[in-house]
This record gives structure tokens, C-alpha cells and sequence, in this order.
């Protein structure tokens, strides 16, 4: 039984024959309309999430399998006071495969200990969101035509944004990625991070003004400011607008450059850019979905 805490749990070779299938979920999604018949995916969503939660539900569904859960620990038994070890082996007792979300770091690694069904980490804390993660590489190999060869901003919020830890994680395995990490002082990438880069040899340059690294940008990876991981309301009020993309910005890019974004956005990115070609992230999301539905597939035994 094979679970999923972290992009690096599956290798290169492996994501590659999923983005094949997810590839091909998105070609002909007729063929795989039945495969999940009779089973079913609980979705144990102990933090708020539109995306994560609605498109394993939407895979899941598309496979023709069925969905329970929760999606607000408050309407759980989590709620009496139940542990997560707890909560998962009962959950193995009724589903075959559950995508769990939790504030606390290490939670669905905790769950995947105790479980008797294949366990998704849908997002732990500010460490890692796999799925994502997945989700960006897809988007970026559907849309590039390649994984590795090209330059990447990440812009936002580096310290709190489990995305970004999670996607630089799986990049650095691709040849020939230059990181630009754009941010304010107070919100770089924590040093692990850096530590890592510089222990493998990989480029990167931390920067502050996004216009100024604009040009040599491939992809742009844009993130907003994690309000509920900051313990202050006045340093999240001081920080949130800190960068807000607007087309006299991306007149600066390439005309091939595409803007990521995981999603939600609150104000970094400004509604005038969803227009412009260069605006992936919308079709991101959609992504999203066929590659949740070959990771189902996958760790189902059924791809
Ligand atoms: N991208 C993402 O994780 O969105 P949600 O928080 O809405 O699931």
C-alpha cells in the first residue's frame, strides 16, 4: 500500500507515467468513467479548502467511485477531542482511500501510520501540499511541453507557503532550473530550503522588487500572504499587498511567460491580468483534477 505525504515519495519515472495517464484522463475521459465503481474516497478536511477538497470529489466522482467526509474538523468527532490515528482507522473501515488536510505538520504522516487505506496529504500546516505540487508540475509540463530548461519566479509569501516549499522540493530533481525567490525580508524561504539549493549546487537569487526580475522569467509563480499562519494581525495587514500583479507588470514579461497560481488569490494578482494569455492559473486548477484522478488510479492499484 503505497501513500502520499510528499511530491518525493514518488520518483521522476513514476510522475512522469502519471502525468501520461493524467494526460490522457484529459483526452478521453470516457474510458475511465467506471473504473472506480463500488469504491470510495473519504476527504477528512480539517482546515478550510475549496480547490483540494472539490477536486478530489469531482476525480473521485468522475471515476465513477463515491465521496464522504467532512470538511470542517468542527463538524467531526475531532471536535470531542478524537485523535487522528483515531479518526483514520475508523475511516479504513468505511472508504478505500482518504485525502486528509490538517493545520498541524506531520498530521496525515501520522494518519498513514495507522491507516488501513492508502492516505493523500491534501496540505499539512506550512509544510507541504503534494498534491499541488502535482497539480504545478502537470500544468507546467501540459503547457511548456517540459519539466526543467527554464528560470522560475516565486513571488509571495516563500516562508508560509507550503506550495512553494512543496514544488521547490520536486523541481530540484529537473535539469537546469534557475529559482528567483522574490519576497519581502520578513516572508523569505526558510533556510532549510536554501541550505538544500546550496547543498546540491542549484542557482537562485533572492530578490525584493518583482519588476526588476520580471524579464528573465519563464514561469511565474505568484502566492498570496498566508493571513492564518501569521500570529500578528498588524505584520499580515502591513505585508498583504506587498506585490500586486497588474498588466503595466506583465507588460514587462515574455510573451511566453506563463503566471501560476495555486489559488485562492486575495490581491496579488489583479483581475485585468485574467485575461491575458499568459494567465494559467485557472486552467491550473483544472489540471488539478485530472491528475487527482490518476493519483486515485495510482495508489488504487487500478492505472
Ligand atoms: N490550492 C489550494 O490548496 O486551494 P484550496 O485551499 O482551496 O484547497
Amino acid at each position: 500500500m503505497k501513500h502520499l505525504m510528499s511530491p518525493l515519495d514518488f520518483t521522476t519515472q513514476e510522475l512522469d507515467r502519471l502525468f501520461d495517464l493524467a494526460n490522457d484522463i484529459e483526452t478521453d475521459p470516457n474510458k475511465y468513467a467506471h473504473i472506480c465503481e463500488g469504491k470510495i474516497l473519504a476527504t477528512c478536511f480539517y482546515e478550510p479548502s475549496t480547490r483540494t477538497r472539490l477536486s478530489f470529489e469531482s476525480a473521485m466522482i468522475r471515476l465513477g467511485g463515491r465521496v464522504i467526509g467532512f470538511s470542517d474538523a468542527a463538524s467531526s468527532s475531532a471536535a470531542k477531542g478524537e485523535s487522528v490515528s483515531d479518526t483514520i482507522r475508523v475511516i479504513s473501515c468505511y472508504a478505500d482511500i482518504c485525502a486528509m488536510r490538517h493545520p498541524k505538520e506531520g498530521a496525515p504522516m501520522v494518519a498513514a501510520e495507522k491507516s488501513q487505506i492508502p492516505v493523500i496529504n491534501a496540505g499539512d500546516g506550512g509544510h507541504q501540499h503534494p498534491t499541488q505540487t502535482l497539480t504545478d508540475l502537470l500544468t507546467i509540463r501540459s503547457l511548456k511541453g517540459r519539466l526543467g530548461d527554464f528560470t522560475i519566479g516565486l513571488c509571495g509569501d516563500l516562508k508560509f507557503g507550503r506550495t512553494v516549499h512543496s514544488l521547490i522540493n520536486a523541481l530540484v530533481r529537473y535539469d537546469n532550473i534557475r529559482f528567483l525567490f522574490i519576497s519581502p525580508e520578513e516572508l523569505r524561504v526558510p533556510d532549510y530550503i536554501t541550505d538544500m539549493l546550496r547543498s546540491k549546487g542549484i542557482s537562485y537569487s533572492e530578490v525584493i522588487r518583482l519588476e526588476d526580475v520580471m524579464p528573465q522569467l519563464d514561469l511565474l509563480y505568484m502566492t498570496r500572504v498566508q493571513k492564518e499562519r501569521f500570529f500578528n494581525e498588524e505584520d499580515y495587514v502591513r505585508l498583504k499587498d506587498f506585490y500586486i500583479l497588474d498588466t503595466a507588470k506583465l507588460a514587462l514579461a515574455r510573451e511566453d511567460m506563463l503566471v501560476l497560481h495555486p489559488l485562492p488569490r486575495v490581491n496579488e494578482i489583479s483581475v485585468e491580468v485574467d485575461s491575458d494569455p499568459r494567465a494559467a492559473y485557472f486552467r491550473q486548477a483544472q489540471y488539478g483534477v485530472y491528475v487527482r484522478m490518476a493519483l486515485i488510479l495510482t495508489l488504487l492499484g487500478l492505472a
